[in-house]
């Protein structure tokens, strides 16, 4: 291009976060354990009993999100603090919560973007069969009615559900409750349609009841690259598309399966039954944004039907692994990785951002990116985080070379607003532009510290992104 478009003047710049990694007071004010809760975390990492204990601190860190000069805060709402039995009973105490926080953002002049699940089931329902008991949905519905009753004349931006291709692809990566085990392939396709018919019902009710509510669904979403020109690479690398991103997708926006996945559930046993009605409901469903999560790519080769699919890593997210007997995850020498293993690739990102909108043309929200380090708190309250500038440089680049392509992109919300637990490493691994001082097991203050990453992440939003 000689000339690249500028940000748009109503681009929402801001920063995400969930529910169960930033708040704490896991048992607090009528709050039920969640199926996050009931988790064995891995060893050596903080648990989510305390987290950031964001749900006693949420004033100080709106005031310092204000200061950052976030036009948007990307949070999610607990079901567990809301309905804490999955059905029935509210409670006013949760209600509350989400009242002030969501007036402190208002009166900050930050729109507030709300995730209705991340990850976290009530227990409660997770023992009735969770996800694979078709009620699930009706309890789901029920817990959208209210938030819709008490929160949507304020709230105007709504997401659905967090990453389920995460959820269904990779479960293990979000954990299991103690004593369980991990669902067959089969009960988490059926799972996950038990989730689409929630969302798309969700999407229907959002446009029933809140006048000008937006709502979408928020995958983890990546293109990938087929590892050589071998066409049997390419169908390997197209199949690997269809299968972790577009089978969501596709059903979130067009209400029908992908075609290319469905003949892959249906060979291998694995697609759910679909009753009478569901596909209406399916159809009746319709999102007015995508979200997505974008962290990495991945490269992708045809199977060698062996254990190398799998273990020859395209990078450590659980979501980028190949999968024995229909494509194998390849090393791609042209791209960086975080210390984690995790592929750096801002240009995946621009890549990512054409296809989704070529496919749907709907705006997208970008609801997560960002790198994981084990950030150092130095003398002076100082932590030098360049790794995490650079990393969202490079990102805003692409992302401006992308709307220049002529996709409509609505925001930027990298992941994350505040230093929460990561799901794996705990404290070891942030990714907040504001330190919480605290480690894996010493909560010792728990003080909010701005990290160099602020300060720049401050100028670029003042300068809507023309001073990268
Ligand atoms: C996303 C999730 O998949 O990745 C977040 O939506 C998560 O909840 C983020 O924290 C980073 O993953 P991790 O394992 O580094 O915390």
């Amino acid at each position: 291009y000689t000339n690249t478009k500028d940000f748009p003047k109503s681009f929402l710049w801001g920063a995400s976060t969930s529910a169960y990694q930033v708040e704490g007071a896991w048992n607090e004010d009528g709050k039920s354990p969640s199926i996050i809760d009931m988790c064995n975390h891995p060893e050596g990492t903080a648990d989510f009993k305390i987290a950031s204990d964001h749900y006693h601190r949420y004033k100080e860190d709106v005031k310092l999100f204000a200061e950052m000069g976030l036009k948007a805060y990307r949070f999610s709402i607990a079901w567990t603090r809301i309905i804490p039995y999955g059905v029935g009973e509210i409670n006013e105490k949760g209600i509350n919560f989400y009242n002030d926080l969501i007036d402190e953002l208002i009166k900050n002049n930050i729109e507030p973007i709300v995730t209705m699940y991340h990850f976290d089931l009530p227990y409660v329902l997770e023992q009735k069969g969770g996800w694979g008991n078709r009620d699930t949905i009706n309890a789901f519905l029920g817990y959208a009615k209210v938030l819709f009753e008490r929160f949507g004349s304020k709230v105007k931006y709504w997401l659905t559900i967090n990453e389920q291709n995460t959820m269904i692809l990779h479960p293990g990566a979000i954990g299991t409750p103690k004593g369980s085990t991990l669902p067959s392939k089969k009960e988490l396709y059926k799972q996950n349609h038990h989730m689409l018919l929630a969302q798309a019902l969700t999407m229907k009710l959002c446009h029933e009841m809140c006048a000008n509510g937006k709502i979408g669904p928020a995958l983890n979403t990546t293109a990938m690259y087929q590892d050589t020109s071998n066409p049997d690479d390419a169908i390997a690398a197209h199949n690997w598309e269809s299968i972790r991103c577009w089978n969501f997708l596709d059903v979130a926006v067009k209400g029908v399966y992908n075609p290319l996945a469905w003949s892959y559930l249906v060979d291998r046993k694995l697609a759910p039954t679909i009753q009478d009605g569901d596909m209406e409901i399916l159809k009746n469903g319709k999102p007015d944004f995508v979200a997505i999560n974008y962290y990495s790519t991945a490269t992708i080769a045809a199977s060698k039907n062996d254990a190398s699919d799998v273990s020859a890593r395209a990078g450590d997210q659980q979501i980028m692994l190949g999968e024995q007997g229909v494509y194998r995850a390849t090393e791609n020498p042209y791209v960086g990785k975080t210390k984690y293993g995790w592929v750096v690739d801002p240009v995946g990102l621009r890549m990512t951002l054409r296809k989704v909108y070529e496919r749907y043309n709907l705006p997208i929200l970008i609801t997560e990116n960002g790198i994981g380090a084990p950030d150092v708190l130095e003398e002076d309250d100082i932590v030098n985080d360049d790794y995490r500038i650079e990393y969202i440089k490079k990102h805003l680049e692409q992302l401006q070379l992308a709307i220049t392509d002529g996709v409509d992109v609505m925001g930027y919300c990298p992941w994350s607003a505040i230093d929460v637990v990561s799901t794996h490493q705990g404290y070891g691994k942030r990714y907040g532009f504001i330190y919480v001082d605290r480690d894996e097991f010493d909560l010792k203050d728990l003080r909010r510290i701005k990290k160099k990453s602020f300060y720049w992440y401050k100028n670029v939003i003042v300068t809507n992104g023309s001073d990268l």
